[in-house]
């Protein structure tokens, strides 16, 4: 059932180039339009839609945090990521001219359940993007989009959150299109570069040694924290949840652009910090912002972890050690500088010789509020 892997966590990491290559696959016919797996959310909603408002929790919610730059940049709509849990308690904003996002893995979560209903009972259209298949958020959703992950069975989420920015990306292209924000050849680029990213999601995995070795030399640590900015921002925030959730080490996500704002003040001599670098090719700016966030903690006696683009030849001057991705567009990157997070996670666990599956007080899905 491992397929070979120590870990079903292991086995599910190397599933994420196909994970994402299925959840792609046969997903747009021949005018262009996204194929919905179930129901349907009338054209003519989707145009008059003025916000779109994601709900989800754990790491589904940090896949909505990703979407939310790229959504937001194709169609012009405004996105809300909320926390499902804290979405219903505060009296939202929400009416039938809200698209709600259900994102979930398991579509059980009872948080976003809850949450689901609160948006329906005042009118919002509700479209689930969900892995399982007939659970109850896709049963009570207007419409659903699959996440083509196959079964995840570690408590710890990896394929299902590629999966997850995956089809959000699809739902995204559709409503870009529809709404007349991006032209065809535009979209077809688009599509273009997701189907590139599974092969570079491979690339990442063939070449992760450097990663598990970094692991395995940290074991005694008590705390990693972990920088991004724009979409390396929710990035560092899953990998520490990783790192909470299986290794049982406090690990912290921060905006890098907070760090003058209050956490640089964590800064001592020898802590780790992994900081993932947006790419040089990007909006100049950001790069340079990042490697300056590098050098301050670097100067305060942090260890340096940078996860940057290959080429980047300016990362390895500041970091006290790089790990390299492929280059891609922006928004595609999280789908690759996640991955060195996830398995930095599981080896490090794995080298403490924790049970990685099944981590102590969690379960797969939280079926209570
Ligand atoms: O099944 P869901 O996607 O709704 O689950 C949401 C969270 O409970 C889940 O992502 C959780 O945070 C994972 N254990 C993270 O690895």
């Amino acid at each position: 059932q491992k397929g070979g892997f120590s870990t079903f966590m292991d086995k599910e990491i190397h599933d994420q180039p196909t994970a994402v290559a299925d959840t792609l696959r046969g997903r747009i016919d021949e005018h262009g339009k996204l194929k919905l797996d179930e129901g349907l959310i009338a054209d003519s909603v989707l145009n008059s839609i003025d916000k779109i408002v994601v709900i989800a929790c754990g790491t589904a919610a940090y896949a909505g945090l990703v979407a939310r730059y790229a959504i937001e940049h194709w169609t012009r709509i405004p996105v809300e990521v909320e926390l499902a849990h804290e979405f219903r308690y505060r009296d939202p904003v929400v009416n039938v001219r809200t698209l709600v996002v259900a994102l979930s893995q398991s579509g059980e979560t009872m948080d976003t359940i809850m949450a689901l209903r609160h948006a329906q009972q005042q009118g919002a259209p509700v479209i689930a993007i969900v892995n399982a298949q007939g659970s109850t958020i896709a049963r009570e959703s207007d419409a659903v989009l699959y996440t083509r992950a196959g079964p995840e069975i570690a408590v710890a989420s990896t394929k299902a959150f590629l999966a997850q920015i995956t089809a959000a990306y699809l739902l995204g292209i559709y409503l870009a299109e529809l709404r007349g924000n991006k032209f065809p050849d535009e979209i077809r680029t688009l599509l273009a570069q997701l189907d590139e990213m599974p092969g570079k999601i491979q690339r990442v995995l063939d070449s992760a040694e450097p990663v598990r070795e970094l692991a395995r030399s940290l074991v005694d640590e008590g705390s990693v924290l972990f920088l991004g900015r724009h979409v390396g921002y929710p990035v560092a925030l899953e990998g520490a949840l990783k790192l909470k959730e299986i290794a049982y080490i406090h690990a912290e996500g921060f905006a890098a652009g907070e760090l003058k704002h209050g956490p640089i003040a964590l800064i001592d001599e020898g802590q780790p910090v992994f900081i993932i670098l947006p790419s040089p090719r990007g909006r100049e700016s950001l790069h340079s912002k990042v490697i300056s966030n590098v050098q301050e903690v670097r100067a305060r006696g942090a260890r340096t972890f940078v996860i940057a683009e290959e080429g980047d030849t300016e990362a390895a001057e500041h970091a006290e050690q790089v790990f390299y991705v492929p280059a891609s567009p922006v928004l595609m990157s999280p789908l690759l500088t996640v991955v060195p997070l996830q398995i930095f996670a599981h080896e490090l666990a794995s080298a403490k010789g924790l049970d990685v599956d099944q981590p102590r007080n969690l379960a797969k899905s939280v079926t209570v509020e």
